[in-house]
């Protein structure tokens, strides 16, 4: 691995994992290829913006002559793929963009990568694939019965993943995540909206009961998983990246309202978003064998995590603004002038 590529390196995992490349190997050089959609933000990857190794270009993955363009003048041997439309609720009020990105941009970009040569491909999925599951842990091999728009186009998308490591014989490996949490995540996402609207005493659109449960994982240890099944990871095959932190949504909340010293009363409990998956959980002993450990625990990353967004109010109040707003009213404005309170 000389010249990496990082598709969708201006989002949120994106550029940690640009920052984490960085600061862990000298003699790499990192190419940040991203379309700078409403989720891309260049302020993300502003603290390596002078660092020789790095550079970025503007373009799609769904663009053929821009994709072969970057993979042939910056000699690129290997692809980690983070671009997508990520968002479950945005799926729901408009899946067009989630096609087009997740499924149509995957495809062209495996079919230049193996026009180029490219040696190793990882794309970066979700343990959404898998669907709920209300009681054990989701393995590799276990059927993939995805609900939401968001995740069917995820899967899609690895699937044709899976068929140019088969029929062609490109060197891929594919990583399902679970619900990521850190510095940099777009405001839309249970956390960051959460906390910033805290922050604020502003209104917590909690969906529905607030039981259901997600597997948590701190971006820094998902960047590292990334990198070892980079390294690591036999081709052709799949990883679970679960954190290990089976929480239910109002916990994580409550925990998060502790911390910030901010009444539960904010929480108010909104109409369920429609499909929506009970109970995530991976089994991760495949990683683990890879040598996977974790940075931390959940409660220092959650302090840690809640401590970045009180002192970086720079970079998310830029973005509550504008189109965000648009958006805000859209999924909540009805939703929270029907809600009930927390008692
Ligand atoms: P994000 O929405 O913060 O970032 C996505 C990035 O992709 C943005 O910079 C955006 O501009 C870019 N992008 C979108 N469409 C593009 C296109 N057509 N061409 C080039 N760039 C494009 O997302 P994230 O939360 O950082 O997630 C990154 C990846 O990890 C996604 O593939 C997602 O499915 C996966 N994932 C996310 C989580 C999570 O909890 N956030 C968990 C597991 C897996
Ligand atoms: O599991 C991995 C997935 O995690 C990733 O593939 C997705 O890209 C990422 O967005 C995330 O999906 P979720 O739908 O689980 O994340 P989200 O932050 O949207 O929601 C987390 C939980 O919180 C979920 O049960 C819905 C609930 N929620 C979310 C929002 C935004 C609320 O109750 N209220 C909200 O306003």
């Amino acid at each position: 691995m000389k010249n990496l590529l990082v598709t969708g390196g201006a989002g949120f995992i994106g550029s940690n994992f640009v920052r984490y490349m960085l600061g862990k190997y000298s003699d790499i050089y990192v190419v940040v290829f991203d379309k700078l959609t409403y989720a891309g933000n260049l302020d993300n990857l502003e603290d390596v913006s002078q660092d020789p190794r790095y550079k970025f270009v503007r373009g799609d993955i769904a663009n053929r002559d821009a994709v072969a363009r970057v993979l042939a003048s910056n000699e690129i041997d290997t692809v980690v793929n983070f671009a997508a439309e990520s968002h479950v609720d945005r799926s729901i009020l408009n899946p067009d963009a989630f096609i087009q990105t997740d499924v149509v941009g995957v495809y062209v970009l495996l079919d230049e990568s193996r026009k180029h040569g490219v040696e190793r491909f990882l794309q970066v999925s979700t343990d959404e694939v898998y669907g709920s599951i209300p009681e054990g842990y989701f393995k590799e091999g276990d059927p993939l019965e995805p609900n939401s728009p968001y995740a069917a186009s995820k899967a899609g998308g690895e699937l044709m993943v899976r068929a140019y490591h088969v029929t062609y014989g490109l060197n891929t490996v594919v990583t399902r995540g679970s619900n990521t949490f850190g510095p940099y995540q777009y405001p839309e996402k249970l956390l960051p909206l959460f906390i910033t609207n805290a922050i604020d005493d502003e209104p917590l659109p909690l969906y529905g009961d607030g039981m259901q449960v997600r597997d948590w994982l701190y971006v820094d240890d998902h960047c590292s998983g990334i990198d070892l099944v980079l390294q690591k990871g036999e081709p052709g095959e799949v990883y679970n990246l679960g954190g290990g932190n089976e929480r239910h949504n109002i916990d994580v909340i409550r925990q998060m309202l502790a911390i910030l010293g901010k009444p539960e009363s904010l929480i108010r409990h909104v109409e369920d978003r429609p499909g929506h998956d009970r109970r995530y959980a991976l089994d991760n002993t495949r990683i683990r064998r890879l040598g996977w450990r974790f940075g931390q625990s959940f409660e220092e990353a959650l302090e840690r995590t809640v401590r970045w967004y009180v002192e970086n109010e720079w970079w998310w109040r830029k973005i509550k603004s504008g189109e965000y707003r648009r958006y805000y009213e859209a999924q909540y404005g009805r939703r929270l002038r029907g809600a009930s309170q927390q008692d």
